[in-house]
């Protein structure tokens, strides 16, 4: 696990859009795993401006609400359209997001597991962290081998997630699809963004402390190739 620290949360996401563009300049049919979340908005906002084709690239979204419909304007499918699949030449045929809709959850996160397979395993994932330290909605007390799966959102959670949901935490779904922390891990190269203080705390814990299922972020300490780039207030308690 390598920590790169950026003065500011802007030279952060900079670096971040940086390495993801590189990475499709190389690889121009790269499998990209993606994340949602305020930290991404500007990663997206720099790639789109780097003009770089994403005609070829596949893309696996980490996660969905559960009982939203990808039509809803808080699902995760409606931000990832409005972020960047609709800035962008991506065939959306080629982009996944969970589907938090399916009357059959086991079978979608199942189906899910399965398209990542067949896409040849995610080359790169970028991943955010929530207060709870989770990596997609992988909560306290995920299993590091899980996979794809229905899982239950902590009052944390909604609570952070509750500004997009008119600061009602209520209104936050209870549920989600998520990747799980070993289908994480099987991406061949990770990249976490966190910045701002309220990062802080969790960071410090996810990359200096023990690795342990109360805390998804700490399992990234058993990836090969991972970069946890911070902007100094996020890296202010390692
Ligand atoms: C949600 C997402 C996570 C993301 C987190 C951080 O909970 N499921 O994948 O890491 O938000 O959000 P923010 O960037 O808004 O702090």
């Amino acid at each position: 696990m390598e920590v790169i620290t950026r003065s500011t949360a802007e030279q952060a996401v900079r670096l971040v859009a940086k390495l993801l563009e590189a990475r499709i300049r190389t690889k121009p049919d790269a499998v990209l795993g993606l994340a949602t979340g305020r930290t991404m908005e500007q990663v997206y906002a720099e790639l789109v401006a780097s003009g770089v084709s994403l005609a070829r690239c596949t893309s696996f979204n980490l996660d969905e609400y559960i009982g939203l419909s990808p039509e809803d304007p808080n699902s995760y499918r409606s931000y990832m359209n409005e972020h960047l699949f609709s800035k962008t030449d991506i065939d959306p045929a080629n982009t996944h997001v969970p589907d938090g809709a399916a009357a059959d959850l086991k079978a979608a996160a199942q189906d899910y597991e399965n398209r990542i397979s067949q896409a040849g395993g995610i080359d790169l994932q970028l991943l955010g962290i929530g207060e709870a330290g989770h990596i997609g909605f992988n909560e306290p007390l995920s299993s590091l081998m899980s996979r794809t799966r229905d899982k239950a959102l902590t009052p944390v959670t909604r609570a952070q997630n509750a500004g997009m949901f008119g600061g009602d935490p209520d209104r936050v779904p209870k549920r989600a699809l998520t990747m799980g922390v070993g289908t994480i891990l099987d991406a061949r190269e990770l990249i976490l963004l966190a910045t701002g203080p309220a990062k802080a705390a969790i960071v410090a814990r996810a990359v200096e402390g023990p690795v342990t299922s109360m805390i998804s972020a700490s399992a990234l300490q058993l990836h090969p190739n991972c970069k946890i780039i911070v902007d100094e207030a996020a890296a202010s308690q390692l």
